[in-house]
């Protein structure tokens, strides 16, 4: 282990200095290794879990940052009291197939003057949660762009549950022509349905015995499209009232798009993606399902 490198658990390395992370990656890849990376910003659960699990399948070695970029969150949103627990993430990732954690300093991934930003423009980033956070994919395309270029990954993998930071990411690779294979894996959730997030922990508990409403709304339009359903509106309508009918919902939005381009539609037909976002209090859940018929 470099002298650089912070620490070893379970043969796992934690890596928070940029260059000995450089150093690293470089020894893997002369190894002829190829390397799987997940991108998470922390206080890990199965939804996590199941991407690392899939990188330790596909790849010999297995990268996973932790790192709440500051970037990505707006004025008055939860940066400062995202949870945060390094001890209990680097058990849960080890124990799931992780070879080393990358969890760099913000000071040190984002040094005074720091003066780079990457954008997807259009349609991918004016919809959805693009609308109700500006500036936020800006954000996550940036940090991912700098991660890429220090983990230079031959796959990553990311999660169906964030449905279109999956298209924008998938998008400027593309754009940017970078040869990583991107992975999108199905939405992880507790029994009840709710989409694990570790946003939920926030949830007081009347909060989150409501919160499954977001995945039954889901469930239900799925049923009235299978029967035949083909008119986005009363799809939406369906949904809202559902979600209206549970005390203390707010709803962000509720919309259904084409997968390609993130274009509203009204005349449901081909691949599309239905998404909502709803406020519990403070709190802001997000689902989605993807159909095609
Ligand atoms: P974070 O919210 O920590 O999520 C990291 C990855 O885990 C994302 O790809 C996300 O879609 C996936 N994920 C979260 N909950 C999931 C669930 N219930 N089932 C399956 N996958 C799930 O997304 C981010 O961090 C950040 O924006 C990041 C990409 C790290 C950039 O900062």
């Amino acid at each position: 282990m470099s002298a650089r490198n912070e620490g070893c658990v379970n043969n796992m390395e934690l890596v928070r200095d940029l260059a000995a992370l450089r150093e690293k990656v470089d020894t893997i890849r002369q190894q002829g290794k190829e390397i799987g990376f997940v991108p998470t910003m922390g206080f890990l659960h199965e939804g996590h879990l199941s991407l690392i699990r899939t990188a330790r399948a596909q790849n010999a070695f297995v990268v996973v940052s932790i790192f709440v970029n500051p970037l990505q969150f707006g004025a008055g949103e939860d940066y400062e009291e995202y949870p945060r627990d390094l001890e209990q993430d680097s058990l849960l990732a080890g124990e799931a197939g992780c070879d080393l954690i990358f969890y760099p300093a913000v000071r040190n991934f984002y040094p005074p003057g720091y003066a780079t930003f990457v954008e997807v423009q259009g349609s991918l980033t004016e919809g959805l949660c693009g609308a109700a956070r500006p500036g936020h994919f800006r954000g996550v395309t940036t940090v991912l762009v700098k991660l890429f270029n220090l983990v230079t990954p031959h796959r990553t993998y990311f999660g169906q549950k964030d449905a279109q930071q999956c298209l924008v990411v998938k998008k400027m690779l593309k754009d940017l022509n970078y040869n990583i294979q991107f992975n999108i894996m199905p939405t992880v959730r507790e029994p009840d349905g709710l989409a694990m997030s570790s946003r939920n922990k926030y949830l007081t508990p009347p909060q989150r015995a409501n919160a499954p409403v977001l995945y039954q709304s889901l469930q239900q339009v799925e049923v009235l499209i299978r029967n035949g359903e083909r008119d986005g509106e009363a799809v939406k309508d369906t949904m809202r009232s559902n979600i209206a009918s549970v005390p203390g919902t707010e709803i962000d939005y509720i919309e259904i798009m084409d997968v390609d381009e993130l274009k509203p539609i009204s005349r449901l037909a081909g691949s599309f993606l239905i998404a909502l976002a709803v406020r519990f209090g403070s709190t802001r859940l997000i689902d989605n399902i993807i159909m095609e018929v």
